[in-house]
Protein backbone atom coordinates (compact mmCIF):
# COMPACT_ATOMS: atom_id res chain seq x y z
CA UNK A 1 0.00 0.00 0.00
CA UNK A 2 1.43 3.56 -1.26
CA UNK A 3 1.21 5.20 2.13
CA UNK A 4 2.33 9.20 2.43
CA UNK A 5 0.04 9.90 5.74
CA UNK A 6 2.01 11.04 8.82
CA UNK A 7 2.51 8.04 11.28
CA UNK A 8 3.18 9.88 14.02
CA UNK A 9 -0.58 8.74 16.03
CA UNK A 10 -0.92 5.67 18.04
CA UNK A 11 -3.48 4.53 15.19
CA UNK A 12 -1.66 5.15 12.54
CA UNK A 13 1.28 3.24 13.75
CA UNK A 14 -1.08 0.72 14.15
CA UNK A 15 -2.06 0.66 10.22
CA UNK A 16 1.87 0.71 9.85
CA UNK A 17 1.80 -2.17 11.44
CA UNK A 18 -1.41 -3.53 9.85
CA UNK A 19 -0.13 -3.02 6.34
CA UNK A 20 3.44 -4.40 6.89
CA UNK A 21 1.90 -7.93 8.49
CA UNK A 22 3.60 -7.10 11.88
CA UNK A 23 1.55 -8.09 15.05
CA UNK A 24 0.41 -5.60 17.66
CA UNK A 25 -2.45 -3.53 15.35
CA UNK A 26 -5.60 -3.17 17.41
CA UNK A 27 -9.03 -2.62 15.88
CA UNK A 28 -10.28 -1.44 18.73
CA UNK A 29 -8.33 1.69 18.83
CA UNK A 30 -8.54 5.01 16.94
CA UNK A 31 -11.28 6.57 15.32
CA UNK A 32 -13.01 8.09 12.18
CA UNK A 33 -11.22 11.30 12.77
CA UNK A 34 -7.77 9.97 12.60
CA UNK A 35 -8.27 10.32 9.12
CA UNK A 36 -10.14 13.38 7.96
CA UNK A 37 -6.89 15.23 8.36
CA UNK A 38 -3.74 12.93 6.98
CA UNK A 39 -2.16 14.82 4.00
CA UNK A 40 -1.32 12.30 1.53
CA UNK A 41 -0.19 13.81 -1.98
CA UNK A 42 -3.39 11.83 -3.57
CA UNK A 43 -6.84 11.40 -2.25
CA UNK A 44 -6.15 7.43 -3.22
CA UNK A 45 -3.73 7.54 -0.34
CA UNK A 46 -5.83 8.80 2.18
CA UNK A 47 -8.49 6.32 1.47
CA UNK A 48 -6.13 3.29 1.65
CA UNK A 49 -5.26 4.40 4.81
CA UNK A 50 -8.60 4.51 5.86
CA UNK A 51 -9.21 1.17 4.58
CA UNK A 52 -6.29 -0.42 6.02
CA UNK A 53 -7.69 0.05 9.85
CA UNK A 54 -11.65 0.03 8.46
CA UNK A 55 -11.19 -3.73 7.24
CA UNK A 56 -9.09 -4.45 10.46
CA UNK A 57 -11.97 -3.33 12.55
CA UNK A 58 -14.69 -5.54 10.08
CA UNK A 59 -12.42 -8.63 10.45
CA UNK A 60 -13.05 -8.69 13.89
CA UNK A 61 -16.78 -7.68 13.85
CA UNK A 62 -16.53 -3.88 14.80
CA UNK A 63 -17.42 -2.14 11.81
CA UNK A 64 -20.85 -0.98 11.86
CA UNK A 65 -21.46 -0.80 8.53
CA UNK A 66 -20.84 -4.32 7.77
CA UNK A 67 -24.77 -5.36 8.60
CA UNK A 68 -27.69 -5.39 7.36
CA UNK A 69 -31.18 -6.30 7.82
CA UNK A 70 -32.55 -9.41 6.55
CA UNK A 71 -35.94 -8.67 8.00
CA UNK A 72 -38.36 -6.19 8.46
CA UNK A 73 -37.48 -3.87 11.51
CA UNK A 74 -39.58 -5.13 14.26
CA UNK A 75 -39.01 -5.40 17.97
CA UNK A 76 -37.10 -8.10 17.47
CA UNK A 77 -35.31 -9.34 13.98
CA UNK A 78 -32.26 -10.24 12.12
CA UNK A 79 -29.41 -8.76 11.05
CA UNK A 80 -26.70 -10.52 8.55
CA UNK A 81 -22.88 -9.37 9.38
CA UNK A 82 -20.37 -9.32 5.84
CA UNK A 83 -18.89 -12.44 7.25
CA UNK A 84 -21.89 -14.47 6.85
CA UNK A 85 -23.03 -14.67 10.22
CA UNK A 86 -26.83 -14.08 11.01
CA UNK A 87 -27.95 -12.99 14.58
CA UNK A 88 -31.62 -12.85 15.70
CA UNK A 89 -32.46 -10.99 18.45
CA UNK A 90 -34.41 -7.99 20.35
CA UNK A 91 -34.23 -5.39 18.11
CA UNK A 92 -32.88 -1.81 19.30
CA UNK A 93 -30.66 -0.82 16.54
CA UNK A 94 -33.21 0.40 13.78
CA UNK A 95 -35.78 3.78 14.67
CA UNK A 96 -39.48 3.12 14.25
CA UNK A 97 -40.22 4.60 17.29
CA UNK A 98 -44.19 3.55 16.71
CA UNK A 99 -43.63 0.72 14.71
CA UNK A 100 -45.46 2.12 12.14
CA UNK A 101 -43.21 0.72 9.45
CA UNK A 102 -45.00 -2.38 9.02
CA UNK A 103 -48.18 -1.43 9.61
CA UNK A 104 -50.59 -2.92 7.65
CA UNK A 105 -52.20 0.65 6.91
CA UNK A 106 -49.22 2.29 5.89
CA UNK A 107 -48.01 -0.86 3.54
CA UNK A 108 -51.87 -0.73 2.06
CA UNK A 109 -51.16 3.57 1.62
CA UNK A 110 -48.08 2.80 0.10
CA UNK A 111 -49.07 0.21 -2.23
CA UNK A 112 -52.05 2.21 -3.60
CA UNK A 113 -49.65 4.70 -4.11
CA UNK A 114 -47.41 2.25 -5.95
CA UNK A 115 -50.84 1.54 -8.45
CA UNK A 116 -51.43 5.08 -9.11
CA UNK A 117 -47.85 6.78 -9.90
CA UNK A 118 -45.79 4.22 -10.03
CA UNK A 119 -42.56 3.92 -7.19
CA UNK A 120 -40.78 7.51 -8.18
CA UNK A 121 -41.02 10.89 -8.18
CA UNK A 122 -40.36 12.14 -11.29
CA UNK A 123 -38.62 15.48 -10.21
CA UNK A 124 -37.67 17.76 -7.37
CA UNK A 125 -39.93 20.31 -7.07
CA UNK A 126 -39.22 22.93 -9.23
CA UNK A 127 -39.71 19.97 -12.24
CA UNK A 128 -42.99 18.58 -11.65
CA UNK A 129 -42.05 16.02 -8.91
CA UNK A 130 -44.32 16.79 -6.28
CA UNK A 131 -48.23 14.87 -6.54
CA UNK A 132 -51.61 16.75 -4.91
CA UNK A 133 -50.78 14.81 -2.15
CA UNK A 134 -46.98 16.12 -1.35
CA UNK A 135 -49.49 19.38 -0.66
CA UNK A 136 -51.75 17.78 1.49
CA UNK A 137 -48.91 16.09 3.38
CA UNK A 138 -47.49 19.64 3.86
CA UNK A 139 -50.49 20.49 5.08
CA UNK A 140 -51.37 17.99 7.62
CA UNK A 141 -47.91 18.34 8.92
CA UNK A 142 -48.36 22.05 9.01
CA UNK A 143 -51.71 21.72 11.14
CA UNK A 144 -50.14 19.13 13.34
CA UNK A 145 -47.46 21.78 14.38
CA UNK A 146 -49.87 24.47 14.33
CA UNK A 147 -47.76 26.45 11.87
CA UNK A 148 -49.50 27.79 8.87
CA UNK A 149 -46.97 26.27 6.11
CA UNK A 150 -44.28 22.92 5.29
CA UNK A 151 -42.08 22.24 3.07
CA UNK A 152 -41.40 18.86 2.33
CA UNK A 153 -37.26 17.51 2.15
CA UNK A 154 -36.03 14.45 0.57
CA UNK A 155 -34.79 13.40 3.75
CA UNK A 156 -33.95 14.69 6.93
CA UNK A 157 -30.70 15.68 6.70
CA UNK A 158 -31.58 17.69 3.14
CA UNK A 159 -33.78 19.33 5.50
CA UNK A 160 -31.71 20.68 8.18
CA UNK A 161 -28.77 21.37 6.01
CA UNK A 162 -31.58 23.22 3.56
CA UNK A 163 -32.58 25.65 5.81
CA UNK A 164 -29.13 26.45 7.29
CA UNK A 165 -28.00 26.48 4.13
CA UNK A 166 -31.11 28.46 2.47
CA UNK A 167 -31.37 30.79 5.00
CA UNK A 168 -27.91 32.50 5.92
CA UNK A 169 -25.31 34.45 4.18
CA UNK A 170 -21.75 35.08 4.43
CA UNK A 171 -21.80 37.97 6.78
CA UNK A 172 -24.67 36.20 9.56
CA UNK A 173 -24.33 34.44 12.10
CA UNK A 174 -25.42 30.64 13.09
CA UNK A 175 -25.74 29.80 16.74
CA UNK A 176 -25.71 25.97 17.15
CA UNK A 177 -26.07 23.91 20.36
CA UNK A 178 -23.01 21.94 20.49
CA UNK A 179 -24.66 18.90 20.44
CA UNK A 180 -26.66 19.88 17.14
CA UNK A 181 -27.20 16.79 14.48
CA UNK A 182 -24.37 16.87 11.43
CA UNK A 183 -26.84 18.28 8.67
CA UNK A 184 -27.28 21.46 11.19
CA UNK A 185 -23.91 21.82 11.10
CA UNK A 186 -23.08 21.14 7.60
CA UNK A 187 -25.45 23.84 6.84
CA UNK A 188 -23.90 26.16 9.16
CA UNK A 189 -20.23 25.71 8.00
CA UNK A 190 -21.34 25.83 4.50
CA UNK A 191 -23.35 28.99 4.56
CA UNK A 192 -20.57 31.13 7.13
CA UNK A 193 -17.75 31.39 9.06
CA UNK A 194 -19.15 32.94 11.60
CA UNK A 195 -20.35 29.68 14.00
CA UNK A 196 -20.77 29.83 17.27
CA UNK A 197 -21.51 25.91 19.18
CA UNK A 198 -22.49 26.58 22.54
CA UNK A 199 -22.40 24.48 25.46
CA UNK A 200 -24.96 21.66 25.31
CA UNK A 201 -28.33 23.03 26.35
CA UNK A 202 -26.55 25.84 28.36
CA UNK A 203 -29.01 28.87 27.87
CA UNK A 204 -26.49 31.33 29.45
CA UNK A 205 -23.98 30.74 26.79
CA UNK A 206 -26.28 30.76 24.23
CA UNK A 207 -27.50 34.54 25.96
CA UNK A 208 -23.87 35.51 26.26
CA UNK A 209 -23.54 34.57 22.30
CA UNK A 210 -26.08 36.50 21.15
CA UNK A 211 -25.40 39.38 23.47
CA UNK A 212 -21.51 39.72 21.84
CA UNK A 213 -22.96 39.00 18.62
CA UNK A 214 -25.15 41.86 18.99
CA UNK A 215 -22.49 44.06 20.17
CA UNK A 216 -20.47 43.92 17.32
CA UNK A 217 -23.27 43.23 14.69
CA UNK A 218 -27.09 44.70 14.98
CA UNK A 219 -27.68 44.35 11.03
CA UNK A 220 -27.28 40.80 10.10
CA UNK A 221 -29.06 37.52 10.42
CA UNK A 222 -28.46 35.20 13.17
CA UNK A 223 -30.30 31.78 13.28
CA UNK A 224 -30.57 29.88 16.75
CA UNK A 225 -30.53 26.39 16.10
CA UNK A 226 -31.41 23.29 18.70
CA UNK A 227 -33.15 20.30 18.97
CA UNK A 228 -36.55 18.99 20.25
CA UNK A 229 -34.61 15.71 21.13
CA UNK A 230 -30.84 15.35 21.25
CA UNK A 231 -30.35 11.90 19.69
CA UNK A 232 -27.24 10.93 21.88
CA UNK A 233 -27.87 12.25 25.50
CA UNK A 234 -31.87 11.93 25.08
CA UNK A 235 -32.57 15.23 26.77
CA UNK A 236 -34.20 18.56 25.42
CA UNK A 237 -33.41 22.41 25.75
CA UNK A 238 -35.94 24.62 27.27
CA UNK A 239 -37.69 26.39 24.07
CA UNK A 240 -39.62 28.81 25.30
CA UNK A 241 -36.51 30.30 26.79
CA UNK A 242 -34.77 30.24 23.59
CA UNK A 243 -37.39 31.38 21.54
CA UNK A 244 -38.15 34.55 23.54
CA UNK A 245 -34.30 35.27 23.70
CA UNK A 246 -33.97 34.95 20.20
CA UNK A 247 -37.03 37.85 20.22
CA UNK A 248 -34.85 39.65 22.45
CA UNK A 249 -31.94 40.02 20.26
CA UNK A 250 -33.61 40.00 16.74
CA UNK A 251 -32.48 36.40 16.21
CA UNK A 252 -34.94 33.17 14.48
CA UNK A 253 -34.76 30.38 16.12
CA UNK A 254 -35.00 26.44 14.63
CA UNK A 255 -35.60 23.80 16.19
CA UNK A 256 -34.75 19.81 14.91
CA UNK A 257 -38.04 17.99 16.08
CA UNK A 258 -36.55 14.57 14.65
CA UNK A 259 -36.56 12.44 17.23
CA UNK A 260 -39.28 13.27 19.23
CA UNK A 261 -42.33 14.67 16.97
CA UNK A 262 -45.07 11.67 16.49
CA UNK A 263 -43.55 9.81 19.08
CA UNK A 264 -44.36 11.82 22.16
CA UNK A 265 -45.95 14.72 23.44
CA UNK A 266 -49.97 15.38 23.64
CA UNK A 267 -51.40 14.02 19.90
CA UNK A 268 -47.87 13.10 18.82
CA UNK A 269 -46.31 16.86 19.18
CA UNK A 270 -43.57 16.10 20.85
CA UNK A 271 -41.29 18.51 22.73
CA UNK A 272 -42.69 21.44 21.25
CA UNK A 273 -46.03 20.35 22.38
CA UNK A 274 -45.33 19.50 25.82
CA UNK A 275 -43.41 22.84 26.32
CA UNK A 276 -46.71 24.46 25.45
CA UNK A 277 -44.96 25.75 22.37
CA UNK A 278 -47.32 24.79 19.20
CA UNK A 279 -47.45 27.51 17.11
CA UNK A 280 -44.66 29.46 18.86
CA UNK A 281 -41.46 28.50 17.29
CA UNK A 282 -40.26 30.25 14.24
CA UNK A 283 -39.06 27.47 12.45
CA UNK A 284 -39.49 23.42 13.06
CA UNK A 285 -37.42 21.32 11.18
CA UNK A 286 -37.93 16.95 11.53
CA UNK A 287 -37.30 14.19 9.65
CA UNK A 288 -39.59 10.97 8.97
CA UNK A 289 -37.20 8.37 9.31
CA UNK A 290 -38.06 8.04 12.81
CA UNK A 291 -41.52 7.63 13.51
CA UNK A 292 -43.68 8.61 10.26
CA UNK A 293 -42.53 5.02 8.51
CA UNK A 294 -40.38 7.09 5.84
CA UNK A 295 -37.16 8.67 4.45
CA UNK A 296 -38.61 12.50 4.16
CA UNK A 297 -38.06 15.80 6.01
CA UNK A 298 -39.62 19.36 6.28
CA UNK A 299 -39.54 22.40 7.93
CA UNK A 300 -42.31 24.67 9.12
CA UNK A 301 -43.15 28.15 9.24
CA UNK A 302 -45.65 30.72 9.76
CA UNK A 303 -44.82 33.01 7.17
CA UNK A 304 -45.73 31.95 3.66
CA UNK A 305 -42.55 34.25 2.22
CA UNK A 306 -40.16 31.74 4.66
CA UNK A 307 -41.39 28.83 2.83
CA UNK A 308 -41.20 30.33 -0.62
CA UNK A 309 -37.15 31.81 -0.01
CA UNK A 310 -36.15 28.44 1.53
CA UNK A 311 -38.08 26.14 -1.22
CA UNK A 312 -36.06 28.57 -3.83
CA UNK A 313 -32.85 29.10 -1.90
CA UNK A 314 -32.41 25.34 -0.24
CA UNK A 315 -30.27 23.86 -2.56
CA UNK A 316 -31.43 20.30 -1.17
CA UNK A 317 -34.73 21.60 -1.98
CA UNK A 318 -34.31 23.16 -5.39
CA UNK A 319 -31.18 20.68 -6.73
CA UNK A 320 -33.21 16.84 -5.46
CA UNK A 321 -35.48 14.77 -6.36
CA UNK A 322 -38.94 15.38 -4.78
CA UNK A 323 -40.19 12.71 -2.14
CA UNK A 324 -41.78 10.03 -3.93
CA UNK A 325 -45.47 9.40 -4.18
CA UNK A 326 -45.20 6.14 -2.16
CA UNK A 327 -43.13 7.87 0.84
CA UNK A 328 -45.84 10.71 0.24
CA UNK A 329 -48.70 8.15 1.65
CA UNK A 330 -46.88 6.23 3.97
CA UNK A 331 -46.19 9.51 6.00
CA UNK A 332 -49.34 10.53 5.35
CA UNK A 333 -51.02 7.58 6.86
CA UNK A 334 -48.75 7.70 9.90
CA UNK A 335 -49.46 11.04 10.64
CA UNK A 336 -52.89 9.91 10.28
CA UNK A 337 -52.07 6.90 12.98
CA UNK A 338 -50.56 8.95 15.02
CA UNK A 339 -52.74 11.79 15.60
CA UNK A 340 -55.70 8.76 16.62
CA UNK A 341 -56.57 7.25 19.31
CA UNK A 342 -54.33 4.38 18.30
CA UNK A 343 -51.14 6.62 18.09
CA UNK A 344 -52.23 7.49 21.61
CA UNK A 345 -51.85 3.88 22.69
CA UNK A 346 -48.76 3.58 20.44
CA UNK A 347 -46.97 6.53 22.82
CA UNK A 348 -48.26 4.98 25.94
CA UNK A 349 -46.87 1.09 24.85
CA UNK A 350 -44.00 2.60 24.37
CA UNK A 351 -43.14 4.83 27.54
CA UNK A 352 -44.12 1.44 29.29
CA UNK A 353 -41.34 -0.19 27.20
CA UNK A 354 -39.02 2.31 27.52
CA UNK A 355 -39.65 2.62 31.64
CA UNK A 356 -39.07 -1.09 31.83
CA UNK A 357 -35.59 -0.84 29.93
CA UNK A 358 -34.54 2.23 32.09
CA UNK A 359 -35.29 0.77 34.84
CA UNK A 360 -33.73 -2.47 34.69
CA UNK A 361 -30.28 -0.97 33.18
CA UNK A 362 -30.49 1.22 36.17
CA UNK A 363 -30.71 -2.20 38.44
CA UNK A 364 -27.81 -3.42 36.36
CA UNK A 365 -25.54 -0.22 37.14
CA UNK A 366 -25.11 1.27 34.30
CA UNK A 367 -25.53 5.39 33.50
CA UNK A 368 -28.31 6.07 31.54
CA UNK A 369 -28.55 9.84 30.49
CA UNK A 370 -31.41 12.02 29.24
CA UNK A 371 -35.09 11.82 30.15
CA UNK A 372 -37.41 8.68 28.94
CA UNK A 373 -37.86 8.77 25.78
CA UNK A 374 -37.74 6.18 22.68
CA UNK A 375 -33.54 6.41 22.48
CA UNK A 376 -32.32 5.33 25.64
CA UNK A 377 -28.51 6.50 25.48
CA UNK A 378 -26.43 4.12 27.91
CA UNK A 379 -23.03 4.89 28.58
CA UNK A 380 -20.83 1.90 27.90
CA UNK A 381 -17.14 3.67 28.33
CA UNK A 382 -14.02 3.35 26.53
CA UNK A 383 -14.36 2.66 22.38
CA UNK A 384 -12.38 -0.85 22.92
CA UNK A 385 -14.78 -1.94 25.51
CA UNK A 386 -17.70 -0.53 23.48
CA UNK A 387 -16.48 -2.36 20.55
CA UNK A 388 -16.30 -5.55 21.78
CA UNK A 389 -19.68 -5.41 23.81
CA UNK A 390 -21.84 -4.38 21.05
CA UNK A 391 -20.54 -7.31 19.17
CA UNK A 392 -21.13 -9.39 22.22
CA UNK A 393 -24.66 -8.29 23.11
CA UNK A 394 -25.18 -8.97 19.57
CA UNK A 395 -23.87 -12.39 20.45
CA UNK A 396 -26.56 -12.65 23.53
CA UNK A 397 -29.45 -11.92 21.44
CA UNK A 398 -29.48 -8.31 21.66
CA UNK A 399 -29.22 -6.28 18.48
CA UNK A 400 -27.72 -2.50 19.15
CA UNK A 401 -25.75 0.63 17.84
CA UNK A 402 -22.87 1.66 19.63
CA UNK A 403 -22.36 5.36 19.06
CA UNK A 404 -18.26 6.04 19.30
CA UNK A 405 -15.96 9.09 19.48
CA UNK A 406 -15.93 11.55 17.43
CA UNK A 407 -20.11 11.38 17.90
CA UNK A 408 -19.76 11.45 21.40
CA UNK A 409 -16.85 12.56 23.22
CA UNK A 410 -13.88 9.84 24.11
CA UNK A 411 -14.30 7.30 26.52
CA UNK A 412 -17.96 7.77 26.45
CA UNK A 413 -19.09 5.58 23.95
CA UNK A 414 -22.54 4.15 24.65
CA UNK A 415 -25.16 2.21 23.25
CA UNK A 416 -28.50 4.27 21.60
CA UNK A 417 -31.07 1.71 22.10
CA UNK A 418 -33.84 2.62 20.39
CA UNK A 419 -36.97 1.33 21.85
CA UNK A 420 -40.40 1.32 19.70
CA UNK A 421 -43.84 0.30 20.59
CA UNK A 422 -44.03 -3.16 19.52
CA UNK A 423 -40.91 -3.75 22.21
CA UNK A 424 -42.50 -5.93 25.54
CA UNK A 425 -42.33 -4.50 28.93
CA UNK A 426 -40.54 -8.17 29.97
CA UNK A 427 -38.38 -8.16 26.57
CA UNK A 428 -36.90 -5.54 27.26
CA UNK A 429 -36.08 -6.30 31.03
CA UNK A 430 -34.46 -9.43 29.56
CA UNK A 431 -32.66 -7.71 27.00
CA UNK A 432 -31.10 -5.34 29.75
CA UNK A 433 -30.12 -7.96 31.93
CA UNK A 434 -27.92 -9.35 28.72
CA UNK A 435 -26.66 -6.62 27.81
CA UNK A 436 -25.33 -6.57 31.31
CA UNK A 437 -23.11 -9.96 30.49
CA UNK A 438 -22.18 -8.52 27.37
CA UNK A 439 -20.53 -5.40 29.12
CA UNK A 440 -19.06 -7.44 31.96
CA UNK A 441 -17.49 -10.01 29.72
CA UNK A 442 -16.44 -7.17 27.70
CA UNK A 443 -14.99 -5.32 30.19
CA UNK A 444 -13.08 -8.10 32.03
CA UNK A 445 -9.46 -7.99 33.05
CA UNK A 446 -8.50 -11.01 29.98
CA UNK A 447 -9.88 -8.35 27.27
CA UNK A 448 -6.83 -6.08 26.63
CA UNK A 449 -7.53 -5.22 22.96
CA UNK A 450 -6.37 -1.22 23.49
C1 LIG B 1 -31.55 15.19 15.00
C2 LIG B 1 -31.53 14.67 13.60
N1 LIG B 1 -31.81 15.52 12.59
C3 LIG B 1 -31.83 15.10 11.32
C4 LIG B 1 -31.55 13.80 10.99
C5 LIG B 1 -31.54 13.37 9.55
O1 LIG B 1 -32.71 12.71 9.25
P1 LIG B 1 -32.82 11.67 8.03
O2 LIG B 1 -32.38 10.36 8.56
O3 LIG B 1 -34.26 11.70 7.69
O4 LIG B 1 -31.97 12.15 6.93
C6 LIG B 1 -31.29 12.89 11.99
C7 LIG B 1 -31.03 11.46 11.65
O5 LIG B 1 -30.08 10.85 12.02
C8 LIG B 1 -31.25 13.33 13.33
O6 LIG B 1 -30.93 12.49 14.33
Amino acid sequence: MASSASTNTPVLNGIAAAASGLEGFDPAAGSLRDFVHTRPQRVEDRAADFEAWRSARENVGYWPYAKYLVEPPRATTTLQHSDGSRYSGVNFATQDYLSLSTHAAVKAAAAAAIERFGVHSAGSMALAGNVHESLALEASIADMLQMKHALLFPTGWAAGFGIVKGLVRQQDHVVLDALAHNCLQEGAMAATRNVYRTRHLDLAHVHSTLASIREKDAANTVLVVTEGIFSMDADAPDISALQAMCRHFGATLVVDVAHDLGCTGPGGTGEIGLQGMLGEVDIVMGSFSKTFASNGGFIATNRTAVKEFVRAFAPTCVFSNALSPVQVAAVGTAIAIIRSLEGEGLRKRLSVAVAALRDELTTCGFALLGKPHAIVPMIVGTEAVGRRAALEATREGVLVNLAEFPAVPIDRSRFRLQVMSAHEPEQCRAAARAIAKAVARSSAAGFALS
